[in-house]
């Protein structure tokens, strides 16, 4: 059994259909990034799994116990770090930390070892004493995360938990996540950003208009949204005849003539196939002038997929 279920969830806000029947599972111990651009339903989705929205339609489960029947069942073991900090001005950090183990009920004896703990995970040790309001946005950042911490949940459920941060906050909480997961704690993390997340989950779903549209392992993802790549080719001159030639070639699904005597291809083959396509134009006295592939990075592709181009 899964850590987290979600099945067919569906989620009506008068008109508008947030989520259209999504499904995923993460594994025990999976870091899911859970990723799409505004409006996509991250947050919709997020929030019922944390038991604060009830579902139109579907189911979810976490770590067996459903979302909608056992709502406080599944409080106990989640730690939920909303999109937005709320306000608690007059309280120092190790106060708010304090207030909400209280709300788990953990007994007064344990708690300030606790606190001690999170605040040094989430390095905020010196700003024990400090007024929430006195923090940074990255600090109060990292003690909404600290606050999800104190009852020590399986899952932790983080809903863009690196917007705002500066660059160095970022690979801060990027190693703080990676040490929560090495502890065997399943997340959920939200972000708009595929590379952002790319390097520590180890499974991503990637959600558009309330529909996934890919999900599974990094490694499978990757492969499959970098799957086709184009190349460029520069001839001196019979641009038909090397079309023709190219679109013979089994890795070679689309060839179109950009401008005279410069042709894009639609490349499926591995890079070591690149030589032989060369080779074979050459054959053929076709003489080229340039042979490149089209420079695509991560966040280019994910811009490809999220607008439905490559699926
Ligand atoms: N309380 C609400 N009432 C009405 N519509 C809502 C409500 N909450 C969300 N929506 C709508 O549901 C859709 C999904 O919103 P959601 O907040 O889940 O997106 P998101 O992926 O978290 O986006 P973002 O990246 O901007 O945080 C949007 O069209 C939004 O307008
Ligand atoms: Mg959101």
């Amino acid at each position: 059994m899964a850590m987290i279920e979600v099945r067919n969830l569906t989620k009506h806000f008068k008109k508008t259909e947030a989520l259209k029947g999504v499904t995923f599972d993460i594994e025990q111990g999976d870091i899911f990034g859970y990723i799409g651009p505004n409006g996509a339903g991250k947050t919709t989705t997020i929030k019922v799994l944390s038991t604060l929205l009830l579902p139109t339609r579907g189911e979810a489960f976490i770590d067996g116990i459903d979302v909608v029947r056992d709502p406080m069942g599944v409080r106990k073991i989640i730690g939920y770090m909303p999109d937005f900090f709320g306000v608690y001005d007059e309280m120092k950090a190790w106060e708010y930390l304090d207030f909400f183990a209280a709300c788990y009920r953990i007994p007064k004896q344990k708690r300030l070892g606790i606190i001690d703990d999170v605040l040094e995970l989430t390095d905020l040790t010196t700003k024990k004493e400090s007024f929430v309001h006195e923090l940074s946005r990255g600090m109060k950042q990292r003690l909404c995360l600290a606050r999800c911490l104190v009852h020590d949940p399986k899952v932790l459920l983080l809903d863009e938990p690196a917007s705002g941060l500066d660059p160095r906050a970022r690979i801060e909480l990027r190693e703080l996540l990676k040490e929560l997961g090495r502890m065997g704690k399943t997340i959920l993390v939200s972000s708009h950003i595929l590379t952002e997340l790319a390097d520590f989950c180890n499974t991503v779903g990637i959600i558009e208009v309330g529909e996934m549209i890919l999900s599974g392992k990094i490694e499978d993802i990757l492969r499959e949204i970098k799957g086709s790549r184009i190349l460029n080719i520069k001839v001196t001159g019979g641009d038909e005849k090397a079309k023709e030639i190219l679109l013979a070639q089994e890795n070679v699904e689309d060839v179109l003539i950009s401008e005279p005597n410069s042709l894009k291809v639609g490349f499926t083959g591995e890079t070591d196939d690149l030589p032989d396509l060369m080779d074979l134009l050459k054959e053929n006295d076709i003489r080229v002038v340039s042979f490149a592939e089209e420079e695509t990075d991560l966040e280019d592709l994910f811009m490809r997929v999220t607008k439905g181009i490559v699926t």
